[in-house]
């Protein structure tokens, strides 16, 4: 029994020295120690061993299997430094290498005009609503009195799901819904993505932004119209902004007016900008039409009110100077983080 352990340390130790790898160590340990192993194979011929050497020889053997241990943990540390080692001399770290830079996103212009006009008529007290963008036609043109035979269907090149649904053409239709809800008086804008069937140039895209604004109260005229929209005005484009209003024709509003800013880069006086005229067109608006009020059961004898639509990427690219809508979605990061 004794040499037998012997033979087992002289030949376990010796395997361990010549490990050249962890894996060869672990093996190694696997055939001594392990449960099939030399050493445990030994320990289970116990019972042939007289009862009275018994504790002499396991105490033997736990000597041996201790030394065993300890001179596996030393090589394995061996192993294990000359393992790093090499791998830090193949992970060569060239500091002179420029560091990977964290590319963050920029909020878009749009977003920026917009936050902007929000904080201008929220502070004048006005709600933010939504409305869908897949719209019925009743509510696209129908409610705004534009029947289906009406011109103003064919300026409008609109996307049609089916004959009663539409992607909506403008943001108008919010007007009706918030109406429609009955809660008066009301004093809301509504932005939102509008479509139209528009081949891409400078100035159009099948897909763009509106905000549309609406307020309804008793005794409300177009003199709070006027002092209103010159108030965003002001707040928009500086304090020594002055607006002009021109008639026009809208279906839902009567009268109509659209309206025009002096020219921010020259002051009025005409320039490159403004084409020479010194007034910047900016937004639709006009007093909301008797048959509009009735449609959504509110009696026009009793309510008046005012409503305007302004194009939102048409702010964002006067007010930042940009003169190709189509740099608007390209989203290209370099461009965006100018504004
Ligand atoms: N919806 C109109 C358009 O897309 C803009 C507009 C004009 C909205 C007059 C209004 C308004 O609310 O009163 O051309």
């Amino acid at each position: 029994m004794k040499e037998k352990l012997e033979k087992i340390r002289e030949e376990a130790l010796g395997r361990i020295q010549a490990a050249r790898s962890l894996e060869e160590l672990n093996e190694v340990r696997v055939s001594f120690l392990g449960k099939k192993g030399a050493l445990t194979e030994l320990l289970k011929g116990m019972k042939s061993v007289a009862p009275k050497d018994r504790p002499k020889v396991g105490q033997m053997v736990n000597e041996v299997r201790a030394l065993l241990e300890d001179a596996l943990e030393e090589k394995k540390a061996v192993l294990e430094d000359a393992r790093l080692e090499e791998q830090l001399k193949k992970e060569v770290l060239d500091v002179t290498l420029p560091a990977k830079k964290n590319r963050v996103g920029h909020r878009h212009p749009n977003t920026i005009a917009l936050e902007e006009v929000e904080r201008i008529f929220v502070g004048m007290g006005y709600e933010v609503v939504e409305g869908p963008e897949v719209e019925k036609d009743y509510y696209n043109f129908e409610a705004l009195n534009i029947p289906k035979d009406h011109p103003a269907r064919d300026e409008q090149d609109t996307f049609y799901i089916n004959d009663e649904i539409v992607l909506r053409t403008q943001t108008s239709p919010v007007q009706v819904r918030t109406m429609e809800q009955g809660k008066l008086p009301i004093r809301m804008i509504a932005p939102g993505r509008v479509f139209r069937s528009d081949e891409v140039d400078a100035t159009h895209s099948p897909s763009f932004h509106q905000i549309e604004g609406l307020v309804i109260d008793k005794h409300i005229t177009f003199a709070d119209l006027k002092g209103t929209l010159a108030e965003f005005a002001k707040e928009l484009f500086g304090e020594e902004t002055k607006v002009k209003f021109r008639p026009h024709h809208f279906p839902f509003t009567e009268p109509s007016a659209e309206m025009d800013v002096s020219c921010f880069k020259c002051g009025g006086k005409g320039c490159r900008f403004c084409k020479g005229s010194g007034w910047i067109e900016i937004l639709g608006c006009g007093m909301v039409h008797p048959k509009v009020l009735k449609m959504c059961d509110i009696d026009p004898e009793e309510y008046s009110g005012f409503a305007f639509g302004v194009g939102l990427e048409r702010i964002a690219l006067l007010k930042y100077e940009i003169d190709d809508m189509r740099l608007l979605y390209e989203n290209d990061i370099r461009f965006l983080k100018q504004f």
